[in-house]
């Protein structure tokens, strides 16, 4: 018994010695396949992750990253209170996974008098978590290995990350700047695509083509030509289209901001994607939304079902409440989407004027909340470093952070690796601020032009 007890307990040593062995073998195997799926090689990065820090750490006044610092409207609070504090049981449980009844209600009648149509809140309609959401669907539903995804640069710039993990390989098409006449501000209007260039990026490969217009970071609102450009490529080639409309309200100086999925042949090839943040000045409840036609939808609808299933069901009570409203006011003055950019521009005349009197020379943007400057005359505050592979708008946007306590974006951020040394003189400041925040960013510029200036 003690025989085989030890020989059993020998061997059971004998045995564990071996087995340790040999797991700490197979575990030290195990530790050298990469851990993280390929297809986020390359795109692990993020430039948003470094600026937030860095504006945290040093900046007095943040331009940064793009949200407001002023409340959102009282109509729209007071909703969501509503919605949390009401007798409703309900509005704290899980809503229809698609979208919240009454706000897909809300939502089809509004998107459907602006695109002359009638929309099926069900099927033509579904809320998503943020706009970022609604984009990453629609790159899982239709991009698959192999397709080709066009991209105008700049760009916002998930979109890359997004066709990538997708397994889609993004194909760039620039917006060229043409030099404005002599003693006139650059407008964002100045920077079009080149109708030529922009076809030859088509292909039977091509699957889809990203439109943001009011283009973040630019704020360049695409006309009505380059937009039949964009419908004809797209009828022609079978693509589809995936229109990321979030700053739809914010246009300026009278322009009217033109929706593609109204061009003949593009309702059944658009995805046109919203965000309550922007429209709404709630960028931290993340309702967004895409609008289109059910043979598009549908498979929009199995990822965000096999996602994240549904978005927060009283901020979505709260956006159909503030939606609501809107439809009713439609076009009257006291329409919030009528009143926010009226604020909004004399924000950006107010930046600009900041801007242009250091010599930082703007770029008047005629939609979003963002207004891009060209920092070439700053030379002397911070050379260039040939030996630097760090675009240089980078470098000096760190350097004003830490050193001016002024946060803004570098534009080479918009661009894709290969094209952001050519654009990398600019920076982008976003004015949606109280006029406190606007008024201490003018104070940091004046007091550097008289530094520059004195001997
Ligand atoms: C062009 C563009 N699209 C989408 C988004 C994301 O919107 P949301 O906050 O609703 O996810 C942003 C946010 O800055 C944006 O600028």
């Amino acid at each position: 018994m003690l025989r085989r007890a030890g020989l059993s307990l020998c061997h059971f040593s004998l045995g564990r010695k071996s087995s340790t062995a040999r797991s700490s073998h197979s575990s030290q195997a195990k530790m050298s396949k990469p851990v993280q799926a390929q297809r986020l090689e390359g795109i692990d990065k993020n430039i948003w992750v470094e600026f937030v820090q860095l504006a945290a750490t040093y900046s007095k006044v943040n331009l940064g990253q793009g949200f407001p610092d002023f409340p959102p409207p009282d109509f729209l609070k007071d909703a969501f209170v509503r919605a949390v504090s009401g007798q409703s049981q309900a509005l704290h449980q899980y809503t229809r996974a698609f979208g919240h009844p009454p706000l897909v209600k809300v939502l089809a009648q509004f998107f459907g008098k602006l695109l002359g149509r009638d929309l099926d809140p069900m099927t033509n309609v579904m809320v998503t978590v943020g706009a970022y959401q609604a984009l990453f669907c629609c790159f899982q539903a239709f991009v698959e290995e192999g397709d080709e995804v066009i991209i105008i640069e700049p760009f916002f710039d998930c979109y890359e990350p997004m066709v990538r993990m997708a397994g889609g390989t993004p194909v760039f098409v620039p917006l060229r700047l043409k030099a404005p006449e002599a003693g006139r501000l650059m407008s964002s209007a100045d920077w079009g695509l080149d109708p030529a260039e922009l076809a030859s990026k088509f292909s039977e490969r091509t699957k889809a083509i990203v439109l943001n217009s009011p283009n973040n970071p630019l704020g360049k609102v695409f006309g009505r030509r380059e937009l039949e450009a964009v419908a004809r490529l797209c009828v022609r080639h079978g693509a589809l289209c995936f229109s990321d409309e979030v700053y739809e309200w914010l246009v300026y100086d009278g322009r009217q901001h033109l929706r593609v999925a109204s061009l003949p042949g593009m309702w059944e090839r658009t995805v046109t994607i919203g965000s309550s943040g922007k429209t709404f000045n709630v960028t931290g409840w993340k309702v967004g939304w895409a609008v289109g036609p059910d043979r598009l939808l549908r498979h929009l609808r199995t990822v965000h079902q096999n996602s994240v299933y549904h978005c927060a069901t009283a901020a979505q009570e709260a956006v159909a409440q503030g939606f609501q409203r809107e439809l009713e006011l439609y076009g009257k003055p006291e329409s919030y989407f009528m009143q926010l950019p009226r604020e909004l521009q004399q924000k950006r005349d107010y930046l600009v004027q900041s801007l242009a009197a250091v010599g930082m020379k703007p770029i008047v943007p005629e939609g979003t909340y963002f207004l891009v400057a060209d920092i070439s005359e700053f030379k002397s505050d911070v050379p260039e470093d040939p030996s630097s592979d760090e675009p240089y708008d980078s470098r000096f946007a760190k350097w004003m952070v830490k050193n001016k306590g002024l946060a803004a974006i570098p534009l080479s951020t918009f661009f894709c690796n290969a094209h952001k040394s050519s654009h990398s003189h600019f920076l982008r400041f976003c004015f949606a601020k109280e006029e406190g925040t606007l008024k201490a960013a003018n104070d940091i510029l004046q007091a550097w032009r008289r530094e520059k200036s004195s001997p």
